[in-house]
């Protein structure tokens, strides 16, 4: 027998034919806890077109639901959304088997491709608002760049109002159901978030100009087919209101209090920070690193007023947990914060200063130099952290008010 596995119906012409990642655990440092899935689709036109592909391990499982369908050599044309390895990593592949008439991509998508692959055969550059005859059915394509990479482009089938948005509005998560309506919200709301928070916050101002261009255009969309996690076809509003929200960044009451600790003199110093903010009025969120992944945390400050960053100092210099977070999270831009540094040390003391200059650097607005605490906190250094943290949360209810 062959691997069975099947394609499913989104429409009367549209097959999603992708894979389920259920074992990924990181995903370019992101920690994936659900697992993926790859989604490509198979559009039943008079010309026969795939949409895009999938990671190369998961190469069969895509020609086997694509073969429940159809000869996958009976694809006339294939379209790659997006040059990144996750749907054009069997490409290659793909278009050994299947021998297609064209393969589409936009004029980014087609020099991207060809850098990875050096392909010699053509990968045809379509333009943007450019539209594609597929005989009975058609596809328009809309450059989206740099959400997330300088090609991605959105395909967009009018006579099924399906938007083929590849990485934008998707999320990893790996599940039986292909419909977010068959999935409980709360899962939606917080693996979508996690993915903004990790993949596209560094572009939220194009998702901004996006929303508006889309609703600019006028396009009517049923169907959201993402690249990754369920497939849109009922509450729209839902996930374009999250990353409408998600993208305005707008600061709260939260604070994310991370840090890491020697011998738990760190610790105890976040411990009395965080009492003082919650006496201030915040909403502190304590996030040791020893369990706390850098992607989490990354998702918990997307929905923050405020990041705390403690450090001991280790061979003159921060703790390398916090060096790892402080860089992923300075890639990512996150705006709107205030913040603070701390830690304790033995006798040269720098980490503190050097978590305060990455945070500078991220242009968090700082409520001070730092605090430095010499080995153990005693009553009166436990003072100094609590009345940290009631500054801090001064400097949140004025943000939030100015916001
Ligand atoms: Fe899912 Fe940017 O690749």
């Amino acid at each position: 027998m062959d691997r069975p596995f099947k394609a499913i119906k989104v429409t009367d012409n549209v097959y999603w034919v992708g894979a389920i990642d259920w074992g990924i655990r990181d995903f370019h440092g992101y920690l994936t806890e659900r697992g993926t899935t790859y989604n490509a689709f198979l559009v039943m036109a008079d010309k026969i077109t795939l949409i895009d592909t999938v990671k190369p391990p998961f190469l069969s499982e895509l020609l086997a639901r694509i073969s429940s369908v159809v000869d996958p050599k009976e694809i006339d044309y294939v379209v790659s959304n997006h040059a990144e390895m996750d749907h054009s990593g069997s490409l290659v592949d793909v278009i050994d088997v299947v021998q297609p008439e064209k393969v589409f991509a936009s004029s980014m998508g087609s020099k991207a491709l060809k850098e990875h692959f050096h392909l010699d055969r053509e990968i045809v550059a379509v333009k943007n608002g450019e539209s594609l005859s597929l005989g009975n059915l058609s596809l328009t394509f809309l450059e989206t760049r740099m959400l997330h990479w300088p090609d991605n482009m959105f395909s967009y089938l009018p006579e099924e109002k399906l938007l083929f948005s590849q990485d934008a509005f998707g999320m990893h998560l790996a599940t039986s159901e292909r419909f977010a309506d068959e999935i409980d919200e709360s899962i939606l709301e917080y693996e979508g978030e996690k993915y903004y928070a990790n993949i596209l916050l560094p572009f939220s101002a194009l998702v901004t100009k996006l929303l508006d261009k889309v609703g600019e255009l006028g396009i009517e969309i049923d169907i959201i087919a993402c690249d990754h996690g369920p497939i849109w076809r009922k509450d729209l509003d839902k996930i374009i209101g999250w990353y409408s929200k998600w993208a305005q960044q707008k600061p709260t009451n939260k604070a994310v209090v991370v840090f890491d600790t020697m011998w738990f003199s760190t610790a105890k110093m976040a411990e009395a920070i965080a009492e003082g903010l919650l006496a201030g009025g915040a909403q502190p969120k304590i996030m040791p690193l020893k369990s706390s992944h850098r992607s989490n945390v990354a998702t918990e400050i997307l929905e923050a007023g405020a990041v705390v960053v403690g450090s001991p100092t280790l061979n003159n210099n921060m703790y390398p947990t916090v060096a790892d977070l402080l860089v992923y999270l300075k890639g990512l831009k996150p705006k709107n914060l205030v913040g603070a540094a701390f830690g304790s040390y033995g006798w040269s003391g720098e980490a503190v200063g050097q978590v305060r200059g990455m945070l500078e650097e991220m242009k968090i607005d700082l409520v001070d130099e730092g605090l430095r605490i010499k080995f153990v906190p005693d009553g009166d250094s436990l003072s100094k952290c609590f009345d940290l943290g009631l500054r801090v949360a001064e400097k949140i209810k004025a943000l939030c008010e100015s916001a």
